[in-house]
């Protein structure tokens, strides 16, 4: 597998040890519940936040032969979680309803390899970003296409609501034919590896991992400065702030004490790369 080329890595400013704040558990004397416990009462479970994940996007969320949920993004949510002292439980959750599960409270927050865009800030909240990522072209060894612009004419997969589907609606038109949309990343690879598409726009980890463990294919992949450069986010259900809090200074730690860099090369074959080795410092807003 081949190391991703560029990140960015974000600098973690004197992080401030967050005291996390213990309930007194002194003895209770005049206790008016009935039957007071004798011995120290037991610390408050830690609470489960339910974590929906697309889980058909290798490196970053898939399911192994165990039918487990695994990946970067899973790595990345466990260590926050153990920093910040809550519990996850992942849900394998379709794409095309995974925001509104959040919307309607069905999952707590989602990590899916989201894209940060000023749109999806109307209806969820984001964490910090964590990763930096840019849609990549996939098309056969032989094709003849360079650059997007060449895609203008052909037949183009995409998975269904991306910011992929979104580059190539803005160039092909949005009522073009020529756009495939597919309910995962994986089946408009496919359906490019069987010719039914000429090309497939998706996020670069995705495609580099996926052409890489597919040498049957006879894929290569065209990039292009054209692509805005994207980040990822957690995606949190709007308004809970206390969750994103928490999230946002668990990511804080594993990026300050290395855990961050420690899954990010066990994934991609060394740790991030500084900032003048990547794309150009992002456009993207906070
Ligand atoms: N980064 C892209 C986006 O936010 C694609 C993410 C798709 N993730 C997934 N697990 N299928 O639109």
């Amino acid at each position: 597998m081949k190391p991703m080329s560029t990140r960015r890595f974000l600098q973690i400013a004197g992080l401030s040890a967050a005291a996390l704040l213990l309930a007194a558990c002194g003895k209770k004397e005049e206790a008016p519940a009935p039957a007071p416990v004798a011995s120290a009462p037991a610390p408050a479970p830690a609470k489960v936040y339910v974590v929906g994940t697309d889980a058909a996007y290798a490196p970053f969320e898939s399911q192994n032969e165990k039918g487990e949920i695994v990946g970067f993004d899973i790595e990345v949510v466990q260590a926050i979680a153990k920093k910040a002292g809550f519990e996850v439980k992942f849900v394998n959750t379709p794409w095309e309803g995974i925001f509104n599960a959040l919307a309607q409270g069905d999952r707590d927050m989602v990590v899916s390899a989201v894209t940060i865009t000023e749109e999806r800030k109307g209806t969820m909240d984001f964490s910090d970003p964590y990763f930096d990522a840019q849609q990549l072209i996939a098309v056969k060894e032989s094709s003849k296409v360079a650059k997007f612009a060449d895609l203008k004419k052909l037949k183009v997969g995409v998975q269904t609501g991306t910011t992929g589907d979104e580059a190539v609606t803005k160039l092909l038109g949005k009522t073009n034919t020529n756009i495939k949309r597919f309910e995962s990343t994986p089946l408009a690879l496919k359906e490019l590896e069987a010719g039914g598409v000429d090309a497939v726009v998706a996020d670069n980890g995705v495609v580099i991992h996926y052409v890489a463990n597919n040498p049957g294919g006879k894929f290569k992949t065209v990039s292009d400065k054209e692509f805005v450069p994207e980040q990822y986010g957690i995606a949190i259900k709007k308004g809970n702030t206390e969750l994103l809090q928490k999230v946002n200074q668990g990511l804080a730690a594993i990026k300050a004490d290395g855990t961050y860099d420690q899954i990010f090369t066990k994934y991609f074959g060394a740790p991030p790369a500084t900032a003048e080795a990547a794309a150009p410092a992002s456009a993207a807003s906070k």
